[in-house]
């Protein structure tokens, strides 16, 4: 659905030069839910922008839908982004005019019959819960309504692809739950691809099938979510979600215990298991659960467990080979026999 292909980017200013995109891959296939993380300054809003060719990348390739964006005409490229909306952490709506004068906006640029605009718009307006609000102007709605109309606005021409470059950013935990859960709805109801671009791991954690992960104008992993929250490679992808889950560990935390302090990670239909009371059955060894925390990831159980195994060693090492029979990771984080030795 959308390609980038090998993006660089740099912004030149009188007295620097910020190389704000390198070698940018990325794949997003039709129907994803697509989160975009990373720091401040990353290059986030700098990607979700050549997307659409608002920032023109200085080599790579853009392809949309099967089309390269580089190669088009001027004239192309105006229809080809009646099919992508946007939504910005600002909203960006006209305070001059009221919501339904906002939400057809684009209609009426695009010269549509005013019967048709009052019908899209009306319906829009349902589809966003703000009928009541028609005749209001911005100034007189809240952050999350302001982001409903533009959402509203954002789909009048029924684009196959929205993106929002930190939609929720502006908005209290409760707002922002409450977007992107219309957000999703939208998926679910239109079929629309997505791609949020965001700083907060808990906006991706809540509605995004693939994410991608980016650090100094780089994409340092990409890839479905539970396999990034379940076991994150690079160096950021780690820091995201350690921090994420609460659960960067100091291996000298454990120094008093004197068994085998193992953290095991959870995910899918093992996490409903009682695997841990039949390790205790099966191998005569006592789980000492130290701290965890366990939680739902687009509808996957994920997380993690810090447990203390003690017994009989031999035994232990066969528990921990069952263990990764199952198919998940268990890392061994401090073993007081081998620290003592
Ligand atoms: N028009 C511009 N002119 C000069 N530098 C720019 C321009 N746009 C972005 N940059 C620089 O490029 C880098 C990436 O910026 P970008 O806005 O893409 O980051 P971001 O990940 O969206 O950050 P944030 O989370 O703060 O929105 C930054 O160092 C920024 O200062
Ligand atoms: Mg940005």
């Amino acid at each position: 659905m959308i390609e980038l292909k090998g993006i660089y980017k740099t912004f030149h200013t009188r007295d620097k030069e910020v190389q704000a995109l390198k070698n940018v891959n990325l794949t997003i296939n039709k129907g994803d839910i697509f989160g975009v993380i990373g720091y401040s300054g990353a290059g986030k809003s700098t990607l979700i922008r050549i997307i659409n060719l608002l920032e023109e990348p200085d080599k790579g390739e853009v392809v949309v839908d099967g089309t390269s964006l580089l190669d088009i005409s001027k004239k192309q490229l105006r229809s080809v982004r009646t099919n992508i909306g946007m939504i910005f952490q600002g909203f960006n709506l006209m305070d001059s005019i009221d919501v339904y004068n906002n939400i057809a906006a684009p209609l009426k640029n695009l010269k549509w019959e005013k019967i048709n605009i009052q019908e899209k718009v009306n319906n829009l307006l349902k589809l966003v819960g703000l009928e009541d609000k028609k005749h209001a102007y911005p100034n007189q709605l809240s952050g999350g309504q302001k982001q409903r109309v533009a959402i509203a606005r954002a789909l009048s021409s029924d684009p196959k692809i929205l993106l929002c470059d930190e939609a929720t950013s502006a908005l209290d935990p409760n707002t922002t739950q409450s977007i992107l859960e219309l957000l999703k709805q939208i998926h679910d109801q239109l079929g629309i691809t997505i791609v949020i671009i965001t700083h907060q791991m808990e906006v991706v954690k809540s509605i995004c099938n693939r994410i991608a992960i980016m650090d100094y104008g780089e994409v340092k992993e990409q890839g479905d979510i539970v396999d990034i929250f379940t076991n994150p490679k690079s160096h950021i992808a780690k820091d995201f979600v350690y921090h994420s889950l609460n659960i960067k560990i100091d291996p000298e935390d454990f120094a008093e215990y004197k068994g085998k302090i193992c953290k095991f990670n959870f995910y899918g239909i093992i996490a409903q298991e009682p695997v841990l009371s039949r390790l205790e059955h099966k191998y005569e060894i006592t789980v000492n659960i130290l701290f965890g925390n366990i939680e739902k990831l687009h509808n996957n159980i994920v997380g993690s467990l810090i447990v203390e195994l003690t017994g009989e060693s031999s035994n232990i090492e066969k528990a921990l080979t069952y263990y990764k029979t199952l198919d998940t990771k268990v890392e061994v984080i401090r073993d007081a026999s081998a620290a003592n030795s």
